[in-house]
């Protein structure tokens, strides 16, 4: 391809360069930038979970999985692969087609870690299909994906474009990432209980010229800087008036697709088409990678533009995601004048004038040559998530002929100030220009390491000083166990948490010693709860966490205890382990379910708790056979929940925050009293005066409380959003994200809130409650469920505030039941 690509120009040129005159080689249009094709300093082509490279039509090899293992870090491997993969055949992807026919499923979170030679933007292309796989649904996937710190994408994949191939296509800069500039890490994260696949990886150098750092902005008008700060998403790349340019066409591998589908007005519309080779592209500004010269040589212009003096403008309208800013980049080529300065038009964007009275003769000084143009959207100026482009003719340059042109079309989705490409965030508006932004970053940072360090300080003191007075059960130990499960000490290895314990414990018998005689309860030997399990036997196995499996034993006194074992691989278990002690060894709660003790022979991270012998909440609620739940009973439980929130909240030494608040972490025992359990990604409350705490974001999908996702600032009042959750479920009867469901209802706190806000939660409560509660009794219930999922956490009350009303929804019930006794009994 390349060398008849080359072997093509160069005949071009020596045929033009013939017709060429004196004067028209001084204007210096000639001036053929980047000759030849782009030569990435940086190229990696992996064909995921192939046994054997995959070498496209186009000429690219894609290495096997076996040879790109040195890249990625990852637990278990599992592959996918079909014989063949289908695709209507005018798909662009007819010719990428291999790639998508195997697949590598991540059980655990896995790392690919590419060395960059030359740093700045690349591409990270994504290639997706769900390949069948025995034991894996891949259409089912949950998971996260991220590229240096940047999340390219969250949750699980569309419904719509599967089981179609899909490809997805980011640009990262990876200086301006805050890990270090000669790595490009991509991460894939699956959600609790799910998986994460991928079928092939580009990771590709992309031209410096291809992005600058400015664009205009619309609304504000005026300059856009900053754009090298942001990481990028490709939503949509048009070639207007023309045909399809598959990745095998462009000499950059990008996909052009028509633009038929966003036109419109496409009656008013004429295609034109022009001979490629006889594209201009002038030395400045754009050259071959901009954009293929198939992209200037089709556009549209105006139908019959000559016959009526039209007084319309040409309307593109492209759907996107709401509460991102957008890069626009235009293409124009003017294909259609016959001599120079014929054509001036408007350009607007979203209803806003973005150039007025556009001129391309004096621009670029000769017809059908390549010119662009960068806009900025913010997010604030969509208008119902979506991008509305508009050509017209100039309405204050009074031109022979009334026309415009358009030639292509990119959109491209900005990263939002929490550095997503994907989330919850609807609402931030853009951040300003990268520098500043930084800046105000780092030095944040700096006061808050320093603030830390004091009270580290201060913290080691005090402790020298009661150590062994103070002893006691829990106390002071929070103040200088490391309290951070952020990135940072996640990465840190086991050995290392092991030698920072023992250092600040300045302890020569190790932890263990150290966390029996701080009173974490009973320390067990390995052979104790060997014979507990019968040696782990699966049939004893009740549960699988994130953390590990957990398994129902039976001690020497015959007593029921959960017994959980963590993964000795996972970095995570490591900080779950330790923050769970912690955390655990400072509480005591009826609503809690309690920490007996705990197992560290060989290596082992093994908790031991009270049994709960009728499990998890969500199983009496739906996909199980447990006997149903009457609204009184759910009352009762969901009141115990909130009141072992409440004292997680407030009561303990300094609060905590639980992180993790969803119905299977609500637990109840043989009486069905609730207890709230899995303190594995809790984390001390923040002290007076701040009102948070920052960190990376964990909990699971469905119950995230959307500010803490775009903040990053987590908040006893992120639990308030998740239990708010957790009340609509239990009144709805199913799963907070149910991806089987049609699209609004998907995710049940906008489903649930949707109706609640109209008064009629009542149409989409449990079938099995119908006639079978007081109706007071569930206003109330649904009222303290409405404010907890409140856009912001100032506006959500407080556990003791939710606490209250559903207890006075308990007493409405009561009342109601007295007088009449068959409402709140359930009978099935
Ligand atoms: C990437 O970001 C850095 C720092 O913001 C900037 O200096 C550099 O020019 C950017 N690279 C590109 C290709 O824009
Ligand atoms: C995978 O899940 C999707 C959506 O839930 C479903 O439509 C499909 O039938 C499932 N495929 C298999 C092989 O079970
Ligand atoms: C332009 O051409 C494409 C493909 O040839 C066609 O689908 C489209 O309808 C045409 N548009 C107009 C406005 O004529
Ligand atoms: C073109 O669209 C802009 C913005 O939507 C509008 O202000 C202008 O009047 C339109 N021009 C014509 C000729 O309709
Ligand atoms: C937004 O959508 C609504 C409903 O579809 C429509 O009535 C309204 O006119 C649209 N607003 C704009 C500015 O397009």
């Amino acid at each position: 391809m390349e060398p008849l690509h080359s072997c093509l120009l160069t005949l071009f040129l020596i045929v033009f360069l013939a017709s060429l005159s004196v004067s028209e080689v001084a204007a210096g249009f000639l001036n053929f930038p980047p000759s030849g094709p782009f030569v990435p300093p940086d190229c990696y082509l992996i064909d995921c979970g192939s046994s054997h490279p995959t070498i496209l039509q186009d000429g690219r090899r894609f290495q096997s999985d076996h040879d790109s293992s040195s890249l990625l870090s990852t637990g278990k491997d599992v592959f996918a692969s079909v014989d063949s993969v289908h695709v209507g055949n005018s798909s662009p992807y007819l010719s990428s087609l291999p790639l998508f026919q195997t697949a590598r499923i991540f059980t655990d979170e896995s790392v690919y870690s590419f060395g960059i030679s030359s740093p700045g933007f690349h591409w990270v292309r994504l290639y997706f299909y769900p390949v069948p796989h025995p034991s894996y649904n891949l259409s089912n996937a949950i998971f996260t994906v991220s590229a240096n710190g940047v999340v390219l994408f969250c949750g699980f994949m569309p419904k719509k474009e599967l089981p179609q191939v899909m490809v997805k296509e980011y640009l990262i800069n990876t200086t301006s990432s805050s890990s270090s500039s000669n790595k490009l890490t991509l991460k894939f994260t699956p959600a609790k209980n799910s998986f994460s696949f991928v079928n092939a990886i580009e990771i590709v150098s992309m031209p410096e010229s291809l992005i600058s750092d400015t664009a205009s902005s619309i609304r504000p008008l005026g300059d856009f800087s900053g754009l090298s700060w942001y990481a990028f998403e490709v939503v949509y790349r048009l070639n207007i008036g023309g045909t399809t340019i598959s990745p095998s066409d462009d000499t950059l591998f990008r996909l052009w697709q028509p633009d038929n589908p966003f036109m419109t007005f496409p009656e008013g519309a004429r295609n034109l088409s022009f001979p490629p080779g006889e594209i201009n592209y002038p030395g400045q500004g754009a050259n071959p990678h901009i954009a293929p010269n198939g992209v200037y040589a089709s556009a549209i212009t105006m139908a019959d533009s000559q016959v009526n003096q039209q007084k319309f403008n040409l309307t593109w309208e492209m759907n996107v995601n709401s509460g991102f800013s957008y890069l626009i980049r235009l293409h124009f080529c003017d294909i259609v004048s016959k001599s120079l300065n014929e054509l001036y038009f408007d350009v607007y964007i979203n209803g806003k004038i973005g150039v007025s009275g556009l001129d391309l003769s004096s621009l670029t000084g000769r017809l059908a040559t390549a010119y662009y143009r960068d806009f900025v959207v913010d997010s604030s100026a969509l208008i119902n998530s979506s991008i509305m482009v508009q050509v017209g003719p100039s309405s204050s340059i009074d031109s022979s002929l009334g026309n415009a042109i358009l030639n292509g079309l990119e959109i491209l989705k900005m990263s939002n100030s929490v550095r997503s490409l994907d989330s919850s965030s609807r609402f931030d508006p853009i951040p300003g220009p990268g520098t500043i932004k930084m800046k105000i970053f780092g030095t944040v940072l700096l006061v808050m390491a320093i603030i830390a360090m004091v009270f580290l300080a201060m913290a080691l003191v005090r402790i020298r000083k009661k150590r062994d007075s103070d002893w006691k059960y829990g106390k002071s130990f929070s103040s200088w166990l490391p309290l951070n499960t952020s990135k940072a000490s996640l990465s840190s290895s086991r050995s290392s948490y092991r030698s920072t314990f023992l250092a600040s414990s300045k302890s020569k018998s190790g932890y263990s010693s150290f966390f029996a005689s701080a009173g974490f309860g009973r320390l067990f030997t390995f052979k104790e709860l060997q014979e507990a399990t019968q040696n782990f036997d699966e049939k004893a196995m009740i549960g699988v966490g994130g953390f590990g499996k957990v398994y129902l034993g039976t001690l020497e006194d015959g007593s029921k205890v959960a017994i959980k074992r963590g993964n000795p691989k996972s970095q995570q278990g490591i900080n779950e382990f330790q923050t769970e002690i912690q955390m655990l060894s400072r509480v005591r709660h009826r609503h809690l379910v309690s920490l007996i003790g705990y197992c560290d022979d060989n290596s082992e991270m093994i908790l031991v708790y009270e049994y709960m012998s009728n499990g998890p909440l969500r199983d009496h609620l739906y996909g199980s056979n447990r006997p149903l739940l009457s609204w009184k009973q759910r009352l009762e439980i969901c009141i115990g929940a909130a009141r072992g929130l409440h004292y997680l909240h407030t009561g303990a030494a300094h609060g905590i925050i639980h992180r993790d608040v969803k119905t299977t972490n609500v637990l109840l025992d043989e009486n069905l009293v609730a207890k709230v359990s899995d303190f594995g990604l809790s984390k001390a409350a923040p002290e007076m005066e701040q009102t948070h705490v920052s960190t990376a974001v964990k909990g699971s999908f469905g119950y995230l409380d959307p500010e803490y996702f775009r903040r990053q600032q987590l908040s006893d009042k992120s639990d308030v959003y998740s239990f708010g959750v957790v009340l609509f479920e239990v009144i709805c009867a199913r799963p907070a994200i149910d991806p089987a469901l049609p699209r609004e209802q998907v995710s049940l706190a906008e489903w649930a809130m949707k109706w609640q806000r109209k008064e009629m939660l009542e149409k989409i409560i449990d079938p099995h409650l119908a006639g079978k509660f007081c109706p007071e009794s569930l206003r109330k219930y649904a009222e303290a469920a409405e404010k907890c999922l409140a856009e912001y956490g100032v506006d959500r009350p407080a556990m003791s505030d939710v606490l209250w009303k559903l207890e006075s929804a308990l007493q409405l019930q009561e009342a109601a039941s007295r007088v009449n006794p068959s409402e709140g009994e359930l009978q099935v």
